[in-house]
């Protein structure tokens, strides 16, 4: 079908002015009187609706009747004509139905609940609120691309199916064939007779395999869906949720951390560069004050402090924390936002935590006691990096895997990665709905994502 996206419209109205056009899209509101009707037409590629004005006795009557439904599917002939309201409108010539709507649409009015639109996950994206959600997580997703391609990194694919749990816990997934009534006595008998001939489950993190192609390539990202079965039911944890993994060789913790920092600001300085109109609209209806903070982002060092030290920071902050803080807890999510929220006001990488709350790959640093580790920690969300160097060290990592009780065999590969030419190497985990979250100020996980997945909802 011939036609003109609305976003062209706007953005060259003076080319296209007092000259025919053809649009297409859905009705998201309407109003009529005596000599002329209006329609605010989205056809989903700008935010801005285009108005249609119809001069009545211009058109068939029954024409316009039928276009003037919320949800309606249309296309529209005119002529593109300035105004001084909407920067450019369309006088209709001819308004053709292409799906008509009836009356139980669910989105008649112009404001919905976001509690309400995740009951309706199909209809969403005809939304503004999720046009804009989607417009900037598309671009997020091409501004990570470019930042990687422009920097010389490779994109791998690690695969989705997997036999290596990375982050440990046991929070995998399972994949099988098996009915659930089988032959087997035994587990193993139950396994040997699956798909695989053993355990299989949907990767936690992309990190195992994307160790190996960068012992090779140097310097390698993956960017892919993760699946965790946590029973995590927060606003900001999802069953299935997408993750950004570079992998770098010949760098340490602070290199890493350096890279993570100019990576972060450079993919906010695009959105803030090419979703204008998105931005405006959550700042105005979501977080207000968002445009500013994204800038001062942009244009301040991030804070940086070690687990020790930010516990002191936590002892002597005076707060009731509901969990303890003692050296050896594991962060949580109030410890890291007040350091972020309130003692930082900025985004801070919080650096070698306990080894004993990390997981088994990280470089064990020469206290004995603490890894080089770091968690990026952003105000209004908590940690949105999972960072470290790696313990490039055949010995060191055997141990921490022994002392883990992890069967050292099902990673042999991973093992040769250290036996072979091993070398320093690091590398981080961003969640991508984590940032989109940050971005745009969502609050909540379900809504920057099409059809969330989380524990007891598909
Ligand atoms: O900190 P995590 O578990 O780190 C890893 O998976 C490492 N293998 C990464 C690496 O070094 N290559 O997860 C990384 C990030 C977290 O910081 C968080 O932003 C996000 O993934 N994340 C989740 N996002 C949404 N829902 C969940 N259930 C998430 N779990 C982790
Ligand atoms: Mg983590």
């Amino acid at each position: 079908m011939k036609h003109t996206d609305v976003k062209d419209l706007f953005a060259q109205s003076e080319k296209f002015a007092n000259g025919s056009v053809t649009v297409c899209g859905w009705v998201r509101t309407w109003r009529d009187s005596k000599s002329v009707a209006f329609i605010e037409l989205n056809d989903g590629t700008s935010l801005k609706n285009i108005q249609i004005v119809i001069e009545k006795g211009t058109l068939d009557e029954n024409e316009v009747k039928q276009a003037l439904v919320v949800g309606a599917a249309l296309q529209v002939d005119g002529v593109l004509v300035s105004s001084e309201r909407n920067g450019c409108e369309i006088i209709a010539r001819k308004i053709a139905l292409l799906g008509g709507c009836p009356q139980d649409y669910p989105l008649q009015k112009k404001h919905h609940t976001l509690e309400f639109l995740r009951t309706i996950p199909h209809l969403r994206p005809r939304t503004k609120f999720f046009e804009a959600v989607l417009a900037v997580r598309s671009r997020l997703a091409f501004a990570i691309h470019k930042y990687f391609q422009e920097h010389g990194y490779k994109y791998v694919h690690t695969p989705i199916i997997t036999g290596s749990d990375c982050e440990g816990a046991g929070e995998m997934f399972r994949v099988t064939t098996q009915p659930w009534k089988t032959s087997a006595k035994t587990e193993a008998e139950y396994f040997a007779q699956d798909f695989f001939g053993a355990r299989a489950g949907l990767t936690v993190s992309g990190q195992l395999e994307g160790e190996v192609a960068a012992t090779g390539l140097g310097k390698i990202y993956t960017f892919g869906p993760t699946f965790r079965a946590e029973h995590s039911n927060t606003t900001r944890h999802a069953a299935e949720f997408w993750q950004i993994e570079p992998e770098v060789c010949f760098c340490d913790l602070s290199d890493i951390i350096e890279i993570a920092e100019e990576f972060i600001k450079y993919v906010i300085s695009d959105v803030l560069e090419n979703c204008v109109d998105e931005l405006a609209f959550f700042d105005e209806r979501i977080e207000k004050g968002l445009i500013e903070k994204l800038k001062r982002v942009v244009s301040n060092d991030f804070a940086k402090i070690t687990y020790t030290e930010a516990l002191e920071v936590l002892k002597k902050s005076g707060k009731e924390f509901k969990y303890p803080v003692e050296w050896g807890c594991d962060l949580q999510t109030e410890h890291e936002r007040y350091l972020t929220e309130e003692y930082f006001k900025k985004p801070v990488f919080v650096t070698d935590y306990p080894a004993d709350i990390k997981a088994f790959y990280m470089k064990q640093n020469a206290d004995g006691k603490t890894v080089a580790a770091t968690d990026l920690l952003v105000p209004g969300i908590g940690e949105i990096i999972g960072c470290s160097e790696r313990e490039a060290d055949l010995k060191n990592l055997e141990t921490a895997m022994k002392k883990r009780g992890m069967a050292l065999e099902a990673y042999s590969e991973y093992l040769d990665t250290r036996k072979y030419g091993s070398v320093p190497h690091s590398g981080f985990g961003l969640g991508f709905e984590r940032i989109i979250m940050y971005v745009t100020g969502v609050q909540n996980i379900r809504d920057t994502l099409l059809y969330p997945r989380t524990v007891g909802s598909l």
